[in-house]
């Protein structure tokens, strides 16, 4: 009994922490972006019955064709994230009909960027529920740097 409970318990937080997920909008994977260009990452984040508090968000680069990375993979975006371009506040806003709550934020490739397969990653940290407890995840998209 103990033991469904608090795998029931676990099972609750897992899906709460599912569902306060944040979800990287733009750019889609594989898009082309210029070095040196400024972009729009959109993330978003599905409005859930959960209370949340935002922490911080932080967005990555990272060039995946590089001498360190043979293979021209990136590793995992939790491991490095490479350039931060955007270290802040995270405030999701229902700001376009027919969309979840979201934020855009305009960063700048680096000037310097190798051409090829780019990481950008999305780290968002959260405090969810009355515990509360800490969200931390990392989120990635692949693109294209010319
Ligand atoms: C990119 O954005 C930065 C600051 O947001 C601005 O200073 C710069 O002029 C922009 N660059 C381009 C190419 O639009
Ligand atoms: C990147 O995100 C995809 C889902 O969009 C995920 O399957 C993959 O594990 C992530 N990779 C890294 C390196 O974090
Ligand atoms: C946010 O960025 C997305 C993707 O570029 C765009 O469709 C949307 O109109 C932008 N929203 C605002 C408020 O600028």
């Amino acid at each position: 009994m103990k033991f469904l409970a608090s795998l029931f318990a676990a099972s609750l937080l897992a899906s709460t922490a599912l569902a306060q997920s944040a979800v990287i909008g733009s750019p889609a994977p594989g898009a082309i972006v210029k070095a040196g260009s400024n972009i729009t990452v959109e993330v978003d984040r599905p409005d859930t019955l959960t209370g949340s508090t935002e922490v911080d968000l932080i967005i990555g680069f990272l060039s995946c064709n590089n001498i360190n990375f043979p293979t021209g993979v990136c590793p995992p975006a939790s491991e490095i994230l490479g350039t931060i371009l955007y270290n802040g506040p995270y405030d999701p806003e229902f700001r376009t009909s027919g969309k979840p709550p979201y934020q855009n934020f305009t960063v700048q490739i680096p000037a310097d960027a190798n051409k090829g397969s780019a990481q950008l990653s999305v780290t968002h940290f959260s405090l969810v529920g009355a515990g509360p407890f800490p969200l931390l995840e990392v989120l990635n998209v692949t693109v294209q740097v010319v």
